[in-house]
């Protein structure tokens, strides 16, 4: 009974091999053409302790003159006071009832009045200029989002893997995984209504793209992320596991019957990643422990060294546990939660 052990290698080794043999792909470089108008939407529920920073982040990152900044708001809070204290111009939108962040994204979308449509989190910040991710709007790019770091080592680690894989993906063509901290397209590509309503709205956006035969790609703008502790951590990985897991299937049928080769290959490589091998890792530590108990203990003993030495540590502490909140919202999605 090796089929324990090879599932277990297979596991590890399919995302490392996909991670060697991208990495070194590079985007390429393109001058900004100067300040062009944007519209950039926040959607907010109670978010009236990190508004302020948002909107001074928001401030630095672009020059307010070409910025249409728009709330949308469902809060209980005072979010909405707090960014009118500010004194800047801003359109707020008033959601009558709560209907989540997908709505409201699409409720901001329909009210820009530029092209360039930016979408941001309200506890995210901008490391760099907003510029150095839209220069890329034009020509054959509809889409960009940007890169992450967080506060937590171990969500760090596993970001790091995956930011170089975003990038390389984007470099070959495009990248099915887009981020809430900052996703920005062309109005004209894509309209509201055809967003679906439950998923993610940001790699819907990069997937819509994608299919319409326009690129959607990752740049090397960094966006800072709160990412919470303990048990919170793990309710919150299960919830974008689980917009994750609906993204895949549901655009899934569209990108087969797709004749865009390049964006099917990555497209089916982060199916795989996302909602098949997480099992094998399960499959195989089961199959292993009942079938070949002492190359258990042995792959156990590998495991424990990981954990120890610094360079794999984080990784390892971040790998592992992922592959049970993609597990679990698998189950999440399946239930119709
Ligand atoms: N108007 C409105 N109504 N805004 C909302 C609602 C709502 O019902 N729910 C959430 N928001 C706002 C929040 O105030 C915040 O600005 C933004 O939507 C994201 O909400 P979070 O609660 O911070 O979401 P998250 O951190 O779990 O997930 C985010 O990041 C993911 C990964 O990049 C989201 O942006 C996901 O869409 C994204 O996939
Ligand atoms: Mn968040």
């Amino acid at each position: 009974m090796l089929l324990g052990l090879e599932l277990l290698t297979l596991h590890f080794s399919e995302p490392l091999a996909y991670f060697f043999a991208i990495k070194d792909k590079r985007i390429a470089e393109v001058e900004a053409e100067g300040y062009k108008p944007v519209s950039i939407i926040i959607p907010t529920y109670n978010e009236g302790d990190k508004i302020r920073d948002k909107l001074l982040n928001v401030m630095k990152s672009y020059p307010l003159e070409y910025a249409e900044i728009i709330l949308v708001d469902s809060s209980t809070d005072n979010t909405t006071e707090v960014a009118k204290s500010l004194g800047i111009p801003i359109k707020i939108v008033k959601e009558k009832e709560r209907r989540g962040k997908i709505f409201a994204v699409k409720e901001g979308i329909r009210n820009a009045s530029n092209d360039i449509v930016v979408i941001t989190d309200a506890d995210a910040l901008w490391d760099d200029p907003l510029i150095d991710a839209i220069k890329y709007l034009k020509g054959e790019i509809g889409a960009v989002s940007c890169i992450k770091r967080s506060n937590r080592g171990t969500e760090n680690a596993y970001r790091n893997f995956y930011n170089v894989i975003r990038l390389s993906e984007s470099a070959v063509y495009s990248t099915p995984i887009f981020h809430g901290e900052l996703t920005a397209f062309r109005k004209s590509l894509l309209s509201a209504d055809e967003i679906p309503n439950a998923g993610a709205d940001d790699s819907s956006i990069a997937t819509l793209i994608a299919l319409k035969g326009y690129r959607a790609i990752c740049t090397k703008v960094r966006a800072f992320e709160y990412s919470p502790k303990g048990l919170d951590y793990f309710s919150w990985k299960t919830r974008r596991g689980l917009h994750l897991v609906r993204h895949f299937i549901r655009f899934l049928p569209k990108v087969m019957r797709s004749k865009n080769r390049k964006y099917k290959a990555i497209f089916l490589e982060e199916f795989y990643l996302h909602l098949i091998n997480p099992w094998f890792l399960v499959l195989g530590v089961v199959l292993t422990a009942i079938y070949l108990p002492k190359l258990f203990l042995f792959l156990l003993l590998v495991l424990l060294i990981a954990l120890v030495i610094p360079q794999t540590r984080e990784l390892v502490k971040a790998w592992v546990p992922n592959q049970f909140f993609l597990i679990m919202a698998q189950f999440k999605a399946l239930r119709g939660e």
